[in-house]
Parts: C-alpha cells; sequence; structure tokens
C-alpha cells in the first residue's frame, strides 16, 4: 500500500503517510498520561505525530506558566518525551498557536481573560496595532527555535479554524486599511512573515508545517482560490508541508459527523497540491485503509491525516500494515473527544472516547494484548 512508502521532508524521513493531527485533549503537556497517550499512538505506527496546539507564550514566557522556571521545566521534559516518541518510531511536531490574547498567559485554549486582540474588533476582540502584530511574529518564531531546541523534529503553525493566523487571511475577519489588510496581499502578509521570519531562525534544516484554513463557507470568507495563491506565497517563504483543513465557517466542523462523507475536506488538499511543489496532507474524516490508500494513489495527496480514529484505536497503522482489518475499533465520529475541551465538568482521568475506553487513561487502564 502507497499508505506505507516512506517520505523525505527537508532531511526528515518519515516511514509511512500517516498523519496524526493536532487534536487538543486537554491532557495538559508533561505529565504520564498525555506521555503514555502519545507513546500508544506512536507505538502503534503512526508515522507522523504533531502534538496538539500548544500556545507559543508556553515556549518563551514563563508568565504563561505563572512560574519563574515554567519555560525551562517544559523544555527539559519536552526532551525526553520527543526523544521517547521517535525511538518509538514515529517524528514528532507540536502545533504552535496563538490564542488571540496579550501580553500571555494564553497557555490554555480556553480564553478566560485578558486582553483579546483579532485583525481587526471582531466580538470580544480589538484590533491588534503593528507592534503587537510584529511582537507576535517574533514570538511565533522563537517558539519554534524552542521547539527545535526542545528535540521536536518539526513544527507545524496552527493557519486554520478561525484562530489568529487564519484571521488575518480571511477576508471576513480582517478589515485593516494598513499593510496587514486591505488586500489579499496585505491579508497574506502575516502568515508570510511568521514564516520567513521562522525560517530565519530555525535554519535551514527544520520542516515547517502550515494548517491552512482553505475555505470559508460564509461572507467574505476565504475562497479556494485565495488560499491557492496563499499556499504557493507560503511555500516560498520556506513551508514544506501544507495540512489543509477549513477556516471558520459556521455550516461545517473541522471534525465531521459521521453524515459527512469519509474524506470530506479531500478536495481542498488535491486544489492546494496542485499549486505548490511540498507534500500536502488531507484531512477529513479518513477512517478506512481503503479511503486513505485511494487519496495517495489518485495523487490528491501526500500523506492522510488521521484522527480521531488514532484516538479510537492506537493500533489503527499497524493492525492496516498487517491486513487486519476485520480488528480496527472504528472510530464513530461522535466527536465525545471534544468533551475535555467543551465540558466545564470533564477532569483528566475521565472517559474521552466511546469506544475505547482507553483513550487517555493509558496509565490508568492496561492494554488488552
Ligand atoms: C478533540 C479534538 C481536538 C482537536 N484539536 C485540534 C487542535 O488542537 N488543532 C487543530 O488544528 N485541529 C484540532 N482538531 C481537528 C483535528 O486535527 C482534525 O483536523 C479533525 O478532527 C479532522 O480529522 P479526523 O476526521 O481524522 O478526526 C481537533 C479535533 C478533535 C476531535
Amino acid at each position: 500500500m502507497k499508505l506505507f512508502e516512506p517520505l523525505t521532508i527537508r532531511g526528515m524521513v518519515v516511514k509511512n503517510r500517516i498523519v496524526m493531527p493536532a487534536m487538543q485533549l486537554v491532557l495538559g503537556l508533561r505529565n504520564r498520561r498525555v506521555r503514555a497517550y502519545y507513546l500508544e499512538r506512536a507505538q502503534g505506527g503512526a508515522g507522523t505525530i504533531i502534538m496538539s496546539a500548544t500556545s507559543v507564550d508556553l515556549f518563551i514566557d514563563d508568565e504563561a506558566w505563572g512560574r519563574p522556571d515554567g519555560v525551562a521545566k517544559f523544555i527539559e521534559s519536552m526532551k525526553s518525551f520527543t526523544e521517547e516518541i521517535r525511538e518509538a518510531g514515529a517524528r514528532i511536531g507540536i502545533q504552535l498557536w496563538h490564542g488571540n490574547q496579550l501580553p500571555a498567559g494564553s497557555g490554555m485554549l480556553n480564553v478566560t481573560s485578558g486582553d483579546l486582540i483579532a485583525p481587526s474588533a471582531i466580538a470580544n476582540m480589538r484590533e491588534a496595532t503593528v507592534s503587537e502584530i510584529r511582537s507576535i511574529t517574533h514570538k511565533f518564531s522563537s517558539a519554534s527555535e524552542k521547539a527545535k531546541e526542545s528535540g521536536f523534529d518539526f513544527i507545524e503553525f496552527h493557519g486554520a479554524h478561525g484562530y489568529l493566523l487564519c484571521q488575518f487571511f480571511s477576508g471576513a475577519d480582517n478589515k485593516r486599511k494598513d499593510e496587514y489588510g486591505g488586500d489579499i496581499y496585505g491579508r497574506m502578509r502575516f502568515g508570510l512573515e511568521v514564516v520567513k521570519t521562522t525560517r530565519q531562525a530555525v535554519g535551514d534544516d527544520f520542516p515547517i508545517f502550515y494548517r491552512i484554513g482553505a475555505e470559508e463557507k460564509r461572507a467574505g470568507g476565504i475562497t479556494l482560490r485565495q488560499s491557492k495563491l496563499f499556499a504557493a506565497e507560503l511555500e516560498k517563504a520556506g513551508v514544506d508541508v501544507f495540512d489543509v483543513s477549513i477556516g471558520s465557517d459556521p455550516s461545517r466542523r473541522a471534525s465531521p459527523t459521521k453524515r459527512a462523507k469519509m474524506g470530506t475536506f479531500v478536495h481542498l488538499a488535491d486544489a492546494i497540491k496542485q499549486n505548490v511543489k511540498v507534500p500536502v496532507i488531507a484531512v477529513g474524516r479518513i477512517n478506512t485503509p481503503e479511503v486513505a490508500d485511494l487519496i495517495l494513489t489518485q495523487g490528491k495527496a501526500d500523506l492522510v491525516v488521521i484522527g480521531r480514529q488514532l484516538i479510537a484505536d492506537p493500533l489503527w497503522p499497524r493492525k492496516v500494515k498487517e491486513g487486519r482489518f476485520e480488528e480496527i475499533v472504528a472510530c464513530e465520529s461522535c466527536n465525545t473527544c471534544f468533551r475535555p475541551m467543551l465540558s466545564g465538568k470533564w477532569k483528566p482521568g475521565d472517559p474521552i472516547c466511546k469506544v475505547n475506553e482507553r483513550a487517555g487513561r493509558e496509565v490508568d487502564i492496561p492494554a488488552q494484548e
């Protein structure tokens, strides 16, 4: 199967085409629970693992941890974590994200306090100043350098799902009249500067992935035509892989339910792929070996995201490779796994997945095998 062909990305060899995407399960960042969760997926055969959306501030600002040695402790812990995952045969990256909050402290996904900024005044956010934009650009590149120092094999910028980078590119959210807005070239500027600055900071031997919000079905939102142009420019700026998802879309979820067909966003990856030379990842309910391999053999993408299906069954890659298809525990796309993020009552150790009681609880419940 093409699914198990290796691929080289800026010198980094990944053993197969299976990418476990960033999925925030609120397990924390440096504890036994979160380590066991990722390690089991590395041992299960995922070639590339992307640690969930993590605030840039956590790599550079002790204030985000609320303690003077927060960053140093985090980096130290990540060094042994990344080594452990690599030893299990996977490549490990981290998704860097900005939660619209200043000055720091946007460590957690659920932003509850602080000054919230956006390209333009939307909802409870105010317009970011140019000096704030430049400072955030620097945060992305500094955090990338620190991620490299922490032993990550690559980083991914979260430029999708309506977060800051995505908002700057979206005509629906970015109404600025200055150089960071106006037309599409202005709206691309922030993302391009983030990538260019980072490329300079991390050097030539460190892959940069970009999760691009390729389309938004809303008035003034991102069109595929625009994102194809953006991708080509990002590639010139130094992006090595495009992870193609959607932007902020009232009618569609980035994690589609059963009602969406399998591979529901693959056409977006296919379109981006036609405009860039670097590898492209397809995303969106790619749950079966047949669908995953077909996307690759048809040349629609070079890699596939297996997201919730790896929460449901961490051994999916191994079972597929060994032809044990009937042993796969199928993901129901029920989105129970969003509970940790969305339910105020959930706490680590509570169940995460309807079909896999061990997900996120690997340290509590022994494996059956
Ligand atoms: C619980 C949960 C948390 C997620 N957190 C993130 C995240 O931190 N960053 C991100 O880019 N996407 C996030 N996603 C979206 C996934 O990375 C993926 O794009 C989406 O689930 C579609 O893939 P799938 O159908 O294979 O699950 C999350 C999805 C889930 C289910």
